[in-house]
């Protein structure tokens, strides 16, 4: 966050002091707590609950379910007509012999790892073994963690395999809370993405419709009729890893918040750009530490026979805010306020020195790296380019874009400054590459000689050039290369939800199917120099419905060449923002009804990007040479034909397209 914004936070910080809760600091925590009460942990016959009389949590023993959460008087913040293990839980998605199996990792074993009056720390755990095929071979540690003077709590999870345990293949986890639904009713993800949600009843088939799918419901009768007509899906609230830190539910009778930070994304997968679930209609929020969203099958964990592992996910604090005022905006403005400023601090507070894990390594456990990024791009700057605000990033030893499909180590990303300084810090020991994505340029950097990261290493890589992939001068470009279809036409929906009619359109439901209302016969075709990409290039390249069938389309870019150079090659640069089950051609003055592709894909991507209302999912470029004898001097056209699944979510989504001359430096 800039500085001017951090001061800006904490000046609304002393002005909304006297209304908000006591702010809790992790790092300083003893020192500042010294006039809260002590921890203290109350042990009952079916549960222990950790209190430091601002909240208390209700923990089954041995299972370890989150079964209350206890703040301002309100006995219990989340949904008491479950049963005491479906409140709040981790859980994971396996594959049990070919089936899908959701596992609430219900542990066996409770220990208190310690117990003062500055901290508790609680660890629940189970071991797998031979005998119990139905669990996922893996063993748990859960840990819960409530700190002096902190209004909320910790969560963090040891998973490790160890060698001898059987293959298996996991496909999500995360930590889920099933919030009051008597008391939440007003949801706040982002500054502009807050809305009254429905309930969960207003899913129920008395009240709504499904959709394409059962994620996707029309609210027909909903208990608030003013959202009569709307749609509820729980992918519209999705955000990418960057971005999803804060996020949660406001009490509007009791002036009471409910948030789920997470100060890092190290422990998710695939990242900065992968996205996740975060708050939805039940009301329900997540910490997802990953699953195969937005991705699809290569980013789920698939472990060999005997394959030895172990990831600590989180810790991620649930922390809760409460507010005097009784005027509703107020409210809502100053929780959420408050919110993003814990969350800034949890941030800074990263790694944090609670933790008694052994497998959570302290500050002075991990290393730092520090470098310079810079573009080099000969035919649109004769000298090197700052890398502006680009996403550098340690992961897994790989290739460019492998970080992406990535789920299995740690992640450590920031971003440069205006002139490519960058600087890595926490990151845990271990060897890795160092990773960029460049706003405005194609092509994803990675610096291919491994680091070694070891406690106190502290490494300057000095300068990086990123080559962005680039064969000759541009002659035209259609979009802005960074990654998504969002500078293109997103068309006005047919059902909505209310939050997305004046931004983030592409959230809406249902935009595949327009493009077979706007192009109903006839494909997209684009001329250069005439047609406009915000308003005449479709944001996503979907099939066609014809009676209830799906068909492949084919689009047309057009353009005039004033001479052609028959014995070079001239480049098509594709860059993908997204593909789910396509098999991308590319023809050149010929159509494929008539000729043969100069460039064909295999069947590429299950991202799934178009169903769940993403603007991107993985990225992918192409570079295609177009033999200059297939191009003609006057008017030339390339035909982009994608044979899909015939399904109505199959397709793809450009980023940026750049045809370039032949090489003349
Ligand atoms: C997987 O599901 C099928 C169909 O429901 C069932 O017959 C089979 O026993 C299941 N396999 C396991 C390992 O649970
Ligand atoms: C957790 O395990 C206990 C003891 O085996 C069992 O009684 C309980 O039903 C389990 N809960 C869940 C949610 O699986
Ligand atoms: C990210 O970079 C900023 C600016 O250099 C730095 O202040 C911050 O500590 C870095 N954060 C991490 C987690 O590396
Ligand atoms: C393209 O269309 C957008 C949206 O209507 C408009 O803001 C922009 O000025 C147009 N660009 C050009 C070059 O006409
Ligand atoms: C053009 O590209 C093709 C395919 O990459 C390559 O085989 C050929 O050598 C190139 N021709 C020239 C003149 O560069």
């Amino acid at each position: 966050m800039e500085k001017k914004a951090l001061c800006f936070l904490i000046f609304l910080q002393l002005l909304l002091l006297n209304q908000c809760s006591a702010r809790s600091n992790p790092m300083n925590s003893y020192k500042d707590a010294v006039s809260s009460p002590p921890v203290q942990l109350h042990r009952l016959p079916d549960n222990v609950v950790m209190d430091n009389g601002l909240a208390q949590i209700t923990l089954t023993i041995p299972g370890g379910m989150i079964a209350g959460i206890e703040y301002k008087g309100i006995k219990n913040l989340l949904e008491y007509e479950y049963g005491s293990e479906y409140r709040g839980y981790w859980d994971l998605v396996w594959i049990n012999g070919g089936n899908s199996t959701a596992d609430r990792l219900n542990t066996t074993h409770f220990s208190v790892i310690a117990e003062d009056e500055n901290k508790v720390e609680l660890s629940f755990t189970r071991t797998w073994n031979p005998s119990t095929p139905n669990l996922p071979p893996m063993n748990i540690d859960k840990r819960y963690v409530m700190l002096r003077g902190s209004t909320g709590f910790y969560t963090y999870s040891i998973f490790e395999r160890l060698g001898g345990m059987p293959a298996t293949i996991i496909s999500q986890t995360r930590v889920a809370f099933k919030l009051s639904e008597k008391l939440f009713h007003y949801m706040a993800i982002s500054d502009n993405r807050q809305r009254y949600m429905p309930t969960r009843e207003d899913r129920e088939p008395s009240r709504s419709v499904q959709l394409a799918y059962p994620e996707a419901r029309q609210l027909t009768n909903p208990s608030n009729p003013s959202f009569k007509g709307e749609v509820d899906d729980k992918f519209q609230y999705s955000k990418d890893n960057k971005d999803n830190v804060v996020h949660g539910w406001i009490s509007d009778e009791n002036g009471v918040g409910f948030w789920v930070i997470t100060p890092s994304y190290e422990f998710r997968s695939g990242g900065p750009f992968k996205q996740e679930l975060t708050s939805h209609t039940g009301p329900i929020s997540l910490a997802t530490f990953f699953s195969n969203h937005y991705s699809g099958d290569e980013l789920n964990l698939h472990f060999g026979k005997g394959e030895a592992w172990k990831k600590v996910y989180g810790p991620v604090f649930i922390y809760l805010n409460s507010a005097s005022t009784k005027k509703i905006n107020d409210l809502h403005s100053t929780l959420w306020t408050d919110a993003k400023h814990q969350a800034l601090i949890e941030q800074q507070s990263w790694p944090y020195s609670f933790p008694l894990s052994n497998d959570y390594p302290h500050a002075d456990r991990r290393g730092t790296v520090r470098g310079r990024l810079q573009v080099r791009d000969r035919y649109l700057n004769q000298g090197l380019i700052n890398a502006e605000f680009a996403f550098v990033g340690l992961a897994p030893v790989g290739d460019e874009l492998s970080w992406q499909r990535e789920s299995k180590g740690y992640q450590f990303w920031n971003q440069t400054d205006a002139t490519g300084n960058f600087l890595l810090k926490g990151v845990r020991s271990g060897t890795y590459n160092l990773y960029a994505t460049v706003p405005g340029h194609i092509g994803r950097y990675a610096y291919k000689l491994n680091i070694n990261i070891t406690p106190g290493s502290a490494i300057q890589l000095g300068d990086l050039i990123h080559d962005s992939p680039r064969f000759g001068p541009t002659l035209w470009e259609i979009g802005i290369p960074d990654g998504t279809a969002a500078e293109f036409h997103i068309p006005d929906a047919r059902l909505i939800n209310k939050l997305y009619i004046n931004h983030d359109k592409f959230r809406q439901y249902g935009l595949w199917e327009r493009y077979t209302d706007l192009y109903p016969k006839n494909d997209l075709v684009y001329n250069v120099g005439s047609s406009n990409y915000s308003k005449d290039w479709f944001f996503s390249q979907v099939t066609r419905k014809i009676k209830d069938e799906y068909h492949p389309t084919t689009w047309q870019i057009t353009f005039d060449l004033p001479h052609v150079i028959a014995s070079r090659n001239y480049t098509l640069q594709l860059a993908l923002a997204s593909s789910n089950l396509a098999h991308l051609r590319v023809y050149v003055n010929t159509s494929p009804a008539k000729g043969n592709p100069v460039f064909t894909t295999t069947e590429i991507g299950q991202d799934n990007a178009i169903a769940r209302h993403g603007i991107h999912g993985l990225y992918w470029l192409f570079s295609v040479q177009i033999p200059g004898r297939t191009l003609v001097v006057g008017r030339n056209n390339i035909f982009l034909n994608h044979r899909s699944s015939s399904i109505p979510f199959a397709g793809i989504m450009y980023d940026y397209i750049r045809l370039e001359g032949p090489p003349t430096l």
